[in-house]
């Protein structure tokens, strides 16, 4: 039995700021994710969460501390953390719009097969059964996909290199609500095939809905913070995040 073996989060960061010359922009944020958990941080225009995520994944140069699987990273660097399994799809999706599907996908597992893992057709297969609609369209030039097409395609390219963590950077943008809550399950149900998920949005209905616990950014430091489903039906969030929907969820 394990029992008595505390489990370490899987990514721990501690008092994190990150600075844009004189601004700063991240001030002390303590954030962690468990293993197989997905946590959301949600938050307005301007709060700080692609600040956050950039910094965390060594993209940014940051002032705090960050713990990968119990073990303090001395220098939090974007090398660093691919090595550790950590996979960010960014803001701007960065596909080869000239490419196919399947060669957007193949070079996402580059990494896995410059170190010798000659794993990526197996890989792309399981990416496959997540998104199915990407095998549909698996000799289509990236550049003509859907919206939503595109964002599958993005994080079916991160899950190439295996993650442990995969870092999303508000995968509702720009997509349909009810492609929002496809995309969001999806990633969501990451966490039955191994990934924790770190996701930043601005959708906080949608990224409530599917997260296990959520934190709140408001001006670089943390408002809030607490289970998912309790934070749906906090007040201050109904108010500020939920607009009348919430409301009208909330007197139902
Ligand atoms: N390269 C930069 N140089 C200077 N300031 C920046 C830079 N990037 C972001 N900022 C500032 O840092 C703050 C946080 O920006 P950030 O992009 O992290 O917010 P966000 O929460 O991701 O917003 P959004 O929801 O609009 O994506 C903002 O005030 C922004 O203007
Ligand atoms: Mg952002």
């Amino acid at each position: 039995m394990s029992g008595s073996t505390p489990t370490q989060p899987l990514l721990r960061i501690e008092s994190f700021s990150v600075s844009y010359g004189a601004v700063e922009a991240v001030h002390a944020v303590d954030l962690q994710v468990e293993p197989g958990e997905v946590v959301t941080v949600i938050g307005p225009n301007g709060a700080g969460k692609t600040t956050l995520l950039a910094a965390a994944m060594g993209l940014l140069p940051s002032r705090g501390k960050l713990y990968f699987d119990g073990d303090p990273l001395p220098r939090i660097g974007v090398e660093a953390m691919v090595a550790r399994g950590v996979a960010l799809v960014p803001e701007k999706r960065e596909l080869f719009g000239e490419m196919s599907v399947e060669d957007n996908l193949l070079l996402g597992g580059f990494s896995r097969w410059w170190r010798g893992e000659r794993d990526q057709r197996a890989r792309m297969d399981e990416v496959f059964a997540i998104f199915p609609r990407l095998q549909e369209r698996r000799p289509q030039l990236a550049s003509t996909l859907s919206g939503g097409e595109r964002q599958m395609l993005a994080i079916g390219r991160a899950l190439m290199a295996r993650p442990r963590l995969l870092m999303l950077d508000e995968p509702s943008l720009g997509l349909a609500p009810l492609i929002v809550r496809e995309v969001l399950q999806v990633v969501a149900s990451l966490r039955d095939h191994g990934v924790s998920v770190l996701l930043v949005e601005q959708n906080a209905r949608a990224a409530l809905q599917v997260a296990d616990r959520a934190y709140v950014l408001e001006m670089g430091a943390v408002a809030l913070q607490g289970r998912a489903a309790e934070l749906l039906h906090d007040r201050r969030i109904i108010d500020t995040y939920l607009g009348l929907g919430g409301r009208k969820a909330e007197a139902a």
